[in-house]
């Protein structure tokens, strides 16, 4: 399972953390690069220096994926210190979930400048490198809330539905380039996510539920891990995971 992960060169957006920061590790163990991309550069630079100490290869760029020339940069310094990119996982994401009638319009419009316009910035940036290298996998991270859509959810949810369906425009349209395109959705996992939602009620729900059924993030990275390590003639198009206590 590991050979097709050994040596490639992995870049993870929202690494700095939760599923981005386990995946790193999980990869790291397996034998790939890891680039690790977010805003917190103090926690991202922790997590490459402790992986290099440990014989790997991993280095940290700051990164805002609102920022198109963040994320430029961000392929650019994974070439230039690596050669190439294999892997990049759209991961970077933010749910304050609250109801549309509290016109969180600011909140709205961050969830669509992150979760949807980063995942763009991503391709826009790796697509002319993975088809010059004739080769690439592109991994964006949905949710559950790209299937269904439940009160709070409706700007987070239209941001993870754009999502999918952008990933399975981009899958149909790389096809032919010997670019694989994943979407993972997971649900309920325990990580930092629900710590921005700024409507309280709405975050203790959350975060009852969350403590309650949610499974480690390391679940994410195995999956991750598995769409990599398939043969490269095998795209793995989508998966949905969730606690098996999940009811939606
Ligand atoms: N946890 C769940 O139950 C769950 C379920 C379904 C889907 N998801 C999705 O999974 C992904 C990872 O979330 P998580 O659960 O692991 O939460 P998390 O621990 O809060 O991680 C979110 C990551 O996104 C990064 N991020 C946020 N805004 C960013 C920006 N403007 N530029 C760059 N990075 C940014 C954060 O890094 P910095 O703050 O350091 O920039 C952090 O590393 C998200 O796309 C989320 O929507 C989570």
């Amino acid at each position: 399972m590991t050979d097709n992960i050994k040596d490639k060169v992995i870049v993870i957006t929202g690494a700095s953390s939760g599923m981005g920061e386990a995946a790193a590790r999980h990869l790291a163990a397996n034998g790939a690069k890891i680039v690790l991309a977010a805003r917190r550069t103090d926690r991202i630079d922790a997590i490459a220096s402790e992986l290099t100490k440990q014989g790997k290869e991993a280095i940290a760029v700051a990164t805002d994926v609102t920022k198109r020339d963040d994320v430029q940069h961000l392929i650019q310094s994974a070439v230039n210190r690596f050669g190439r990119v294999d892997v990049l996982i759209n991961n970077a994401g933010v749910m304050p979930l609250s109801r549309l009638d509290q016109c969180n319009v600011d909140e709205w419009d961050q969830m669509i400048d992150v979760n949807l316009r980063g995942v763009l910035h991503g391709i826009a940036a790796v697509l002319p490198y993975m088809k010059e290298q004739k080769s690439g996998h592109i991994i964006n991270t949905a949710s559950v809330a790209a299937h269904l859509i439940f009160p709070s959810s409706a700007v987070y949810s239209a941001t993870k539905f754009a999502v999918r369906a952008l990933t399975e425009g981009l899958r149909q349209e790389t096809a032919a380039l010997n670019i694989r395109v994943t979407l993972v959705s997971p649900g309920a996992v325990k990580t930092e996510l629900l710590e921005h939602i700024s409507d309280k009620n709405v975050q203790a729900a959350n975060r009852e539920y969350v403590e309650n059924v949610g499974v480690a993030p390391e679940t994410y990275a195995r999956m991750v891990a598995f769409a990599i390590s398939e043969p490269d003639d095998v795209g793995i198009s989508e998966i949905i995971f969730r606690p098996t206590a999940q009811e939606l």
